[in-house]
């Protein structure tokens, strides 16, 4: 074994010495030099972030910048840390490679990183760079689940993301392994980055937000939301109530545990945890609805996905259940809380931050993929 995997002879030192950063400096790794790629791709997404945010406070006679925009480098700057992060011994399995650059690489909106990112700059966190291996490991997460989602044995989708599914592709074996490898790669990189900063003062933050995101993964969130999706397909006797159940914790589980630690490791306003859980339980039910509402009222082109999933398999969804209309209305109310509960932390500092929140949260109950 590689034993540069692990140093553990660097490991125990500072363990024992207690060299750790403190919250003003970078991660260590930030000062490597083989992380230039992603410090420029950084650099570029946080201009253009902190412009965004002054064209929002004061767009007169300034050049328009979209949130699109601000995606598409937060995009690039998402695909080099996911590079440096994610590195293994392919030279025996450049296939597998090839596999999960595939499924992680491909056009995902990275919405979960991306709201880890607002909520934290929002509650004045200052240092971006921190949310690094936690962006990574989220995201790797949700495409797990989302490539085990897709497999036969459970939605039977071959399309995501506007093209193949991983298993139509490459083969079932390989999509559940890719599922597998992604999983336990987001594990190592919280693992690797707790270990790395225990000590340090934000250890606390460090140590909440790999918890939180190791919870509300598996059996208290999104793994059990799609073991009871699985089991009550075609159950026509389901109500409201398990759909709620359902949708917190397939979706709203992991938008939900992003907020947490963008909320955690800001520091200044790491006691706005009520809030926030509300706010992601509020974003992740519309999210989850909205998605429901786009595979009856939108195109697989637009989508990227099949528009017959739901239907196919027999599943029951809270449109399906109380109505295009009622739905809508419910949606109506999740917008209008989210923005209260955005007013509600809104202070002489981040009020910049909260009109790019209002933004996020206007763009997400009008998305259209
Ligand atoms: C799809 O998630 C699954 C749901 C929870 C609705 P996204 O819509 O975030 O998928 P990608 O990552 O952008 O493809
Ligand atoms: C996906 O739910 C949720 C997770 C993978 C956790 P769906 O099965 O409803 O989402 P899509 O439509 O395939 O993206
Ligand atoms: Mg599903
Ligand atoms: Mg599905």
């Amino acid at each position: 074994m590689n034993n540069k995997v692990i140093d553990f002879q660097k490991s125990k030192e500072k363990l024992l010495n207690k060299k750790f950063p403190n919250v003003s400096s970078m991660p260590n790794a930030t000062n490597n030099e083989s992380y230039n790629e992603s410090r420029k791709a950084f650099e570029n997404f946080q201009s253009i972030f902190f412009a965004y945010k002054e064209y929002l406070a004061n767009s007169d006679g300034k050049k328009e910048i979209t949130l699109e925009e601000v995606f598409v480098h937060f995009n690039r700057f998402f695909d080099e840390i996911y590079k440096e992060l994610v590195k293994f011994d392919y030279s025996k399995t450049p296939k597998f490679k090839e596999i999960l650059d595939y499924a992680m690489l491909s056009s995902g909106k990275r919405l979960r990183p991306f709201l880890m990112l607002v909520t934290y700059s929002f509650l004045e966190g200052k240092n971006f760079f921190i949310l690094s291996p936690f962006m990574v490991a989220m995201e790797s997460i949700h495409t797990f689940s989302l490539i085990h989602d897709d497999l036969p044995c459970m939605d039977n989708d071959e399309l995501r993301r506007g093209k193949p599914t991983v298993w139509k592709k490459y083969g079932e074996d390989m999509a559940v392994l890719a599922g597998d490898a992604l999983y336990m790669q987001a594990m190592s990189i919280l693992m690797e980055t707790v270990f790395e900063f225990a000590y340090s003062d934000i250890g606390s933050a460090v140590i909440t937000s790999a918890n939180v995101i190791t919870k509300l993964s598996g059996l208290s969130g999104m793994i059990l939301g799609q073991v009871f999706d699985v089991m009550n397909t075609g159950n026509l006797r389901l109500k409201i109530d398990d759909i709620n159940f359902m949708y917190d914790k397939k979706t709203s589980a992991l938008i939900v545990a992003s907020l947490i630690v963008g909320t955690s490791l800001s520091i200044k306003h790491s006691d706005s945890f009520i809030e926030m859980e509300r706010l992601g339980l509020f974003i992740g039910e519309a999210y989850q609805i909205i998605d429901d509402l786009l595979e009856i009222e939108s195109d697989e082109k637009t989508i990227g996905k099949s528009v017959d999933s739901d239907k196919k398999n027999g599943k029951v969804t809270y449109v399906s259940l109380i109505g295009i209309g009622e739905a809508k209305e419910r949606l109506d109310y999740l917008k209008k809380e989210s923005n209260l509960i955005i007013d509600k932390l809104t202070n002489d500092n981040n009020y910049k931050d909260a009109l790019i929140y209002k933004e996020v949260i206007k763009y997400l109950f009008k998305r259209e993929k």
